[in-house]
């Protein structure tokens, strides 16, 4: 038996952690740190719903519970405590995303793993997805020539969900730069090549999702009311942002965020181009296409399976975070991925407030 332990077993976690035992039955939840111990349990594998046992600190889980992994998926700002004080343990770790909400957490995080041995996989489904992989092998054997340029869109047709549920309290969001281009800026990285080192952006708040509370009655039909969402002023997710990068080796690239959009106005994925042709693909589409900038060319088109969650990368990172714990795998989402992201959107949040660009640090000694 391969035994886990979770910290913070809610929904996300809860639903990963079912495909992770059906993959592998020999992986079972044996320890856990979540202070709603009955809504956990009732979340748990139906195999370990009775006999998982429940701790109070995650020092407690890992010395009395004895666990071969961990698993992290509180909301976000608690991820960067745990997985920094997770790092002496020497366990393989699978860690929710963003990693971390300020750049304090940041550096705490990038101290306590500085000398760590173990492995990280940072949730970052999309870039294993079908179409991210195909896209990279296709970059990487020229198809587009020297990358020079990538935009990124994303137009959320679920963004009310982060007007909605807990996401909309801002203090454990700090924004939908951590919370949504984390991934975003993390596959633009992989397929640039090269992190992101420079960063100016613009958000909108407040025009169309605005705070019911605040609102007399019959207010503006161009809104959407919601309670407790917060204001400009005390901070609160964004309705749109985007942003302008700049990558380490010279590429440049944009990213657009769009939390209003419905139905099938949905849209995400990546126009990457350099002089030798363009190559595009979207998520909801479901295809990828390379376009060669040379006369007498036909496109190709590329279309993976369908229906799959996180358009296949759940799978593939999951499958990663068994082979780690089996020790036959490094993992493809490592923590320096995680971190690279993570300053980035914090970038591009200051560069947003500020009106300035912004510097990414950059991390170089993980
Ligand atoms: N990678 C992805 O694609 C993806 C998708 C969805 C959500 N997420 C991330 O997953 C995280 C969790 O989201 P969720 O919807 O599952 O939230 P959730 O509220 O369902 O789960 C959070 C869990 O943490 C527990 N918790 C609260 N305080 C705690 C503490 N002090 N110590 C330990 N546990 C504590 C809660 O009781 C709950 O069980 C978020 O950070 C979100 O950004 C990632």
């Amino acid at each position: 038996m391969i035994k886990l332990g979770v910290i913070g077993l809610g929904r996300r976690i809860s639903g990963l952690i079912k495909s992770l035992t059906q993959l592998d039955p020999e992986f079972h939840v044996t320890g856990v740190v979540d202070p709603d111990e009955s809504g956990a349990r009732e979340r748990l594998p139906e195999a370990d719903r009775t006999t998982a046992r429940f701790y109070p600190s995650l020092p407690a889980l890992i010395r009395r519970g004895r666990p071969d992994a961990l698993l992290i998926g509180t909301r976000c700002n608690l991820h960067a405590r745990y997985a920094a004080a997770a790092a002496t343990a020497g366990l393989p770790l699978f860690l929710e995303k963003p990693i971390a909400t300020s750049l304090r957490q940041v550096r705490v995080l990038e101290h306590a793993w500085r000398d760590a041995r173990a492995e990280v996989v940072v949730s970052f489904p999309l870039r294993v997805s079908h179409l991210c992989v195909e896209a990279k092998r296709r970059l990487d054997a020229g198809a587009v020539g020297r990358v020079e340029h990538l935009l990124g869109v994303n137009y959320v047709p679920y963004g009310k969900v982060y007007f909605e549920g807990w996401y909309r309290d801002y203090r454990i969001t700090q924004g939908l730069f951590l919370q949504k281009a984390t991934h975003d800026f993390d596959y633009l990285a992989l397929l640039a090549g090269a992190p992101i080192v420079r960063v100016a952006a613009m958000m909108a708040r407040g025009r169309v999702h605005r705070d019911s509370s605040l609102e007399p009655a019959g207010g503006d039909p161009e809104a959407a009311y919601y309670p407790h969402i917060g204001t400009p002023e005390t901070g609160m997710n964004e309705d749109s942002s985007s942003a302008l990068l700049e990558f380490a080796n010279g590429a440049k690239g944009v990213y657009t965020q769009v939390f209003y959009t419905r139905n099938s106005a949905a849209t995400r994925g990546a126009t990457i181009s350099g002089l030798k042709g363009t190559l595009r693909f979207d998520w909801y589409g479901n295809d990828l296409r390379v376009v060669p900038h040379a006369e007498d060319t036909q496109p190709e088109i590329y279309r993976p399976a369908a229906g799959l969650e996180h358009f296949g990368g759940d799978a593939v990172l999951l499958a990663n975070f068994r082979d780690v714990v089996r020790g036959k795998a490094s993992s493809v989402s490592p923590l320096r991925a995680g971190l690279q992201s993570v300053h980035a959107c914090l970038a591009a949040k200051r560069s947003a407030e500020t009106g300035r660009f912004v510097d990414v640090p950059q991390i170089t000694d993980l």
